[in-house]
């Protein structure tokens, strides 16, 4: 019986000032392979998430699979899922959108390819609450995307920038929810300004390369700072990053990750320990990846 395999990537949403709007695939990823059976249900997951994440059908992989086969008219009659995870749940790397986009691009494959590419992504959009992950975890690159009344999401893709994403990864998960209910409703004019004129300056920088702007044009009114109080010592690991030659430096996504881009590969090294000391001195403990974006997006790999 027909089975694929999609491979999709880690994002990070925001980078800075880019709230809700901008974000990035990256070089780490999370299998879906997805068959049909003659009944029945099977989910299984390996490495992160295993022993964790549902084996049942409240998986978002498969619910998000459901739907498409509904949209699509297809009925099969068992499904089988494995799930290959290396993104860490929960710390803003786009794990949940990863699910989601793998499962509904497995899910397409698997019914005919009956549904766009916009489609699914509305579809995952919907279910995830916010396109930003979702994005570029579809179509990968460097991505801006809005969510308008008449036509949907609509979303463009550039060139990502040729950097290293160096990501001190925290040793504790941080739901969306949780970093989304401390942010304020209201927020002041001036600070709106602040984040437009930072947001399409960081377009700029992206797209034509003058990457020496991401350092004040990666800063933030809208989200950062209120998120502080969920990351102890981010304000100081982002200086550190900085100090350690870090071009510019941000918190990935919700959190609790935080990423520093560099050109120079030399320096990877010493903004890690800048990075690992500053969270260690704050009590935390992290994990360090060190990551590159991925242009590609969501791939079926097997068919
Ligand atoms: N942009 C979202 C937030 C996270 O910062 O709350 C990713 O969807």
């Amino acid at each position: 019986m027909t089975k694929v395999k999609v491979r999709v990537p880690a994002t990070t949403a925001n980078l800075g000032p880019g709230f809700d709007v901008l974000g990035m695939a990256l070089n780490l990823y999370n299998y879906i392979e997805m068959k049909e059976m003659d009944s029945g249900l099977e989910i299984s997951v390996e490495g992160e998430g295993k022993g964790i994440l549902p084996g049942d059908s409240s998986s978002i992989v498969y619910e998000i699979a459901w739907k498409v086969f509904k949209l699509a008219g297809y009925s099969p009659r068992g499904i089988k899922i494995k799930l290959t995870n290396n993104i860490p749940i929960a710390r803003g790397l786009g794990s949940s959108a990863a699910a989601l986009v793998g499962g509904a691009v497995a899910a397409n494959a698997l019914s005919g390819s009956r549904l766009s590419l916009e489609e699914l992504i509305n579809l995952a959009s919907e279910m995830e609450g916010h396109p930003d992950n979702v994005v570029p975890a579809a179509v990968g690159g460097f991505t801006l995307c809005i969510n308008t009344v008449d036509e949907g999401i609509i979303f463009r893709k550039i060139d990502p920038p040729e950097v290293y994403a160096v990501a001190a990864v925290p040793f504790f998960e941080l739901s969306t929810k949780k970093a989304r209910d401390v942010l304020p409703k209201m927020v002041s004019i001036k600070d709106a300004v602040f984040n437009m004129g930072r947001t399409s300056m960081l377009v700029y920088a992206v797209q034509t390369g003058e990457l020496r702007l991401l350092k004040n044009v990666m800063q933030d009114r809208l989200h950062q700072l209120y998120r502080v109080s969920l990351v102890p010592g981010m304000e100081n690991v982002f200086e550190a990053a900085l100090e350690a030659g870090a071009l510019g430096v941000f918190l990935s996504g919700a959190g609790p990750t935080v990423i520093a881009l560099t050109q120079d590969k030399s320096s990877i090294g010493k903004i890690k320990e800048a990075m690992k000391i500053t969270f260690l001195n704050h009590d935390m403990d992290c994990s360090l990846l060190e990551l590159e974006p991925d242009a590609q997006g969501a791939v079926i790999m097997e068919k």
